[in-house]
């Protein structure tokens, strides 16, 4: 048998950074282009074109059935128009794949969605456990004023699938509001119905 080894991976608790990451990835505005509801004001920042988040990648642990890779996410906190920042958001390529997201510091929600769009969302902060069950598509935000931190965990074949995000969005955002963050219909959603 040709067993892989045990390792550990250390996050810096102060920041959510691995620093001994074997990869970091950075996503910006333009990265999101499209995903946000006010089209206008995305474009308004696109100069400028702020980092919305980090993602720190534990190890390099093979990408196969069996394995599970983890991760840490620092998304920032700001907004375009009164849409929170978040994540580009996906489903699994193996849509039946599930995962679990640890918050480490910050506030924020989970958004998840079934293919049809019905949206479900979780709090996160620091000791929310959040399972996010096969097939849902998932999304953070940051509704707060610091950074949201978490640690993700999931299977190594999990793949992921940004294309019907992009294409069709999330059924729902969180915005701004008097009261604090509230869910609205997405008036760029075009999904729902098209996929079983
Ligand atoms: O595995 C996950 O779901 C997370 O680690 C995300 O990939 C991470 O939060 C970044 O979001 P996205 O992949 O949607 O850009
Ligand atoms: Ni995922």
């Amino acid at each position: 048998m040709n067993y892989f080894e045990p390792l550990t991976a250390f996050v810096d608790l102060t920041d959510g950074t691995i620093p001994e990451a074997t990869a970091v990835q950075r996503r910006r505005l333009v990265d999101l282009k499209g995903l946000f509801a006010d089209s206008q004001a995305e474009t308004a920042r696109l100069g400028e074109n702020p980092l919305l988040y980090e993602v720190h990648e534990a190890a390099e642990i093979p990408k196969k059935d069996g394995h599970q890779l983890f991760s840490t996410t620092i998304l920032r906190p700001g907004t375009v128009g009164d849409e929170y920042f978040m994540t580009k958001g996906h489903y699994h390529a193996r849509s039946d794949r599930s995962e679990l997201y640890y918050g480490l510091a910050g506030e924020g929600l989970l958004l998840m969605q079934t293919p049809e769009g019905r949206i479900n969302a979780q709090p996160m902060r620091a000791g929310a456990a959040c399972y996010v069950p096969p097939y849902w598509g998932h999304r953070s935000i940051n509704t707060g004023l610091e950074n949201l931190v978490f640690l993700a965990v999931y299977p190594a074949d999990a793949g992921y699938d940004y294309g019907t995000i992009a294409e069709e969005g999330f059924a729902q955002i969180v915005v701004t509001g008097p009261e604090g963050p509230r869910l609205v219909p997405n008036p760029r959603y075009r999904g729902g119905g098209s996929r079983a």
